[in-house]
């Protein structure tokens, strides 16, 4: 058993930031974030909810896929940024869509959550109780970025993807990993409130941790950078071995963005080419979540995904996660 992707749909906020102009904020410059990253800009939200931009990508994947507003019966949620923590993302995209009944829930994986999704979309149409599933991924990043620490901000920007999917015939096989005893490496700690009873600050049971401002993004990045090359790799095998088939048999491998450098590094660990590599890094930054359904999106509008091709999906993130999907579109 299988999926079939019916349409995919993306929102980007209009708002970019260029390398430029985080050289007016931080001591950094052009050629540092092209070279060690690829990026060369982001966008971001400016105004528009978290929420607001998953339905505008929504809108646009349902639109595609031609299926019914009402023949929607769940939509699952992928964000570690979402406006409010309850309701759910997913709850808050449907009530903006107009969607009467569906079953909606978020889960965060973190930058793997799009290939979690997929894969658990995958399960849940293959026991035949849901026909329709939407998935959205909406990331708002800039809200959890300090922009005084000059190493991490110039990585994240915000936008939103999505895809209708539906079971199929086709081919479908994924492999997902957690390391929690990773989780430490990348933290974005909730906001406290202030409460006239409390006496006792939280212990996190790590000093460094203890001394992370609450709400922002922090992480170790040449931890995270050593993950990133060694898992990627080994998750896309595993997907491609339980799929039977091998790395030649992949059209195009749609990696998470999060650095040119890792996805050049998982690629040649894997022998695999550059041109089958799809990479949209340098106009999107990280979105987390996000990255990989925007990137599906945009490999659609450009023709570089045809009906019959084999697509991989390959993430990974905070948690520690990763995974990979193999499917034929
Ligand atoms: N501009 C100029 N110089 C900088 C900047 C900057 N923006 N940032 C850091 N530097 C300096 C450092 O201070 C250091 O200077 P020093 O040598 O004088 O000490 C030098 O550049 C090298 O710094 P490194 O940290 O060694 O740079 P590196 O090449 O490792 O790149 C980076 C850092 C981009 C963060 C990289 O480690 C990385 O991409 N890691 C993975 C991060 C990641 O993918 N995170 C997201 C995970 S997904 C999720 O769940 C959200």
């Amino acid at each position: 058993m299988g999926i079939k992707i019916l349409g995919a749909g993306k929102y980007l906020p209009p708002l970019i930031a260029t390398n430029d102009d985080f050289a007016k904020i931080v001591d950094t410059n052009d050629e540092w974030i092209s070279k060690r990253t690829g990026i060369k800009e982001r966008h971001m939200a400016n105004g528009e909810l978290n929420f607001q931009m998953g339905a505008k990508a929504a809108k646009e994947a349902i639109e595609k896929s031609c299926v019914p507003l009402d023949e929607i019966d769940m939509i699952i949620g992928t964000t570690v940024s979402q406006d409010t923590y309850t309701p759910s993302m997913s709850s808050l995209v449907g009530m903006a869509l107009g969607i009467e009944n569906a079953v909606c829930f978020d889960i965060n994986a973190a930058c793997s959550g799009f290939v979690y999704a997929l894969d658990m979309a995958n399960k849940y149409l293959s026991f035949g109780e849901y026909k329709n599933i939407l998935i959205v991924s909406s990331e708002l990043l800039t809200r959890l970025v300090d922009y005084t620490d000059r190493s991490s901000c110039i990585l994240f920007g915000d936008g939103a993807g999505a895809v209708v999917v539906t079971n199929s015939d086709n081919k479908f096989s994924a492999k997902l990993r957690g390391v929690p005893s990773g989780a430490y490496k990348l933290v974005a700690k909730v906001n406290e409130p202030s409460n006239a009873f409390k006496t006792q600050s939280c212990d996190w049971g790590n000093d460094e941790v203890n001394n992370f401002k609450d709400g922002y993004m922090y992480m170790d990045g040449h931890e995270i950078y050593k993950f990133a090359t060694s898992t990627m790799p080994q998750v896309v095998q595993e997907a491609l071995e339980k799929a039977n088939m091998n790395i030649d048999d992949i059209d195009l491998l749609i990696p998470h963005q999060a650095n040119i450098r890792i996805i050049q590094t998982a690629v040649k660990n894997l022998k695999f080419s550059m041109d089958k590599c799809y990479v949209c890094i340098d106009k999107t930054g990280n979105m987390s979540s996000a990255c990989i359904p925007i990137a599906i999106a945009m490999a659609i509008d450009e023709g570089r995904i045809n009906r019959g091709d084999i697509i991989c999906l390959t993430g990974f993130g905070a948690g520690l996660t990763s995974g990979a999907a193999v499917f034929e579109f």
